[in-house]
């Protein structure tokens, strides 16, 4: 696919944090993501994941360099969940989008079915655990359907069962509506599961340091192992 005005085009130049001394964290970072394309961005706790999905969210514009994003909707998958506390988890849901947005109500619901939620509708985040707190953030980023979609270790603190539950969710809406996607996690398996491409922040201050497409026609659990094995 050429350089298209659709793809997601990150240079960061340098980004530093302001303090004494200031702390630089992120230096000569180009990235292209295609069109539709799954980015899984893996590197070490404190190297910068979070801080580079902040700027491609342009929630942090405190950087050199450029970013241009898709056209289209956005949706935050935060690490810390970010629910408003004095609106019930539907309310939550129905803020993500237009009040108009036809059938409203019956799509949060089949959303919060869909991340086994379904019972909790009417209750107030400060009322659910850290894990559902974070499936109805998944749910709210889902029910966006964006043309691009930033999730920060969304499936931490969450059994097995229902963080693969929830990979599933995400590759079943991915394939009836793609999005461009950047994925952060330190989970490689879960990466390789999930991604079109695994791209590693190293460094301090981090940069790119391997890029390497997920060639995977199926992903069955013995294809993600044996992928696994082969970047050892
Ligand atoms: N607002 C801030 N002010 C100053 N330093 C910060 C700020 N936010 C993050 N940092 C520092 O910048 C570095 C990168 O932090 P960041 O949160 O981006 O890492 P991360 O890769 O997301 O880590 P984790 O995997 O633990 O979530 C860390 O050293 C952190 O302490
Ligand atoms: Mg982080």
């Amino acid at each position: 696919m050429p350089a298209g005005g659709d793809s997601l085009r990150i240079a960061v130049d340098a980004k530093d944090y302001p303090g004494r001394p200031p702390k630089a964290v992120l230096r000569a970072i180009r990235l292209e993501v295609p069109r539709h394309q799954v980015v899984a961005l893996v590197g070490p706790s404190g190297c910068g994941k979070t801080t580079l999905l902040n700027l491609v969210a342009g929630l942090d514009d405190r950087f050199t360099g450029t970013i241009h994003r898709p056209p289209g909707r956005l949706a935050v998958v935060f690490q810390n969940p970010r629910l408003l506390p004095w609106r019930t988890v539907a309310q939550n849901l129905a803020l993500a989008l237009p009040p108009d947005t036809p059938d409203l109500d019956g799509r949060i619901d089949a959303m919060l079915e869909a991340v086994g939620l379904a019972g909790q509708r009417d209750v107030f985040p400060n009322h659910l655990s850290v894990g559902m707190q974070r499936r109805v953030a998944v749910a709210r980023a889902f029910l966006v359907e964006p043309a691009l979609l930033l999730l920060d270790e969304p499936f931490v603190s969450l059994d097995a069962a229902t963080a693969e539950r929830l990979r599933d969710l995400l590759r079943d809406l991915l394939a009836r509506r793609p999005a461009t996607v950047l994925l952060v996690t330190h989970d490689l398996r879960e990466a390789i599961a999930l991604a079109d491409r695994l791209v590693f922040l190293g460094g301090s201050p981090a940069g790119i340091i391997r890029d390497v497409a997920v060639d995977l026609p199926r992903r069955d659990a013995a294809a993600v192992e044996a992928f696994h094995r082969s970047m050892a």
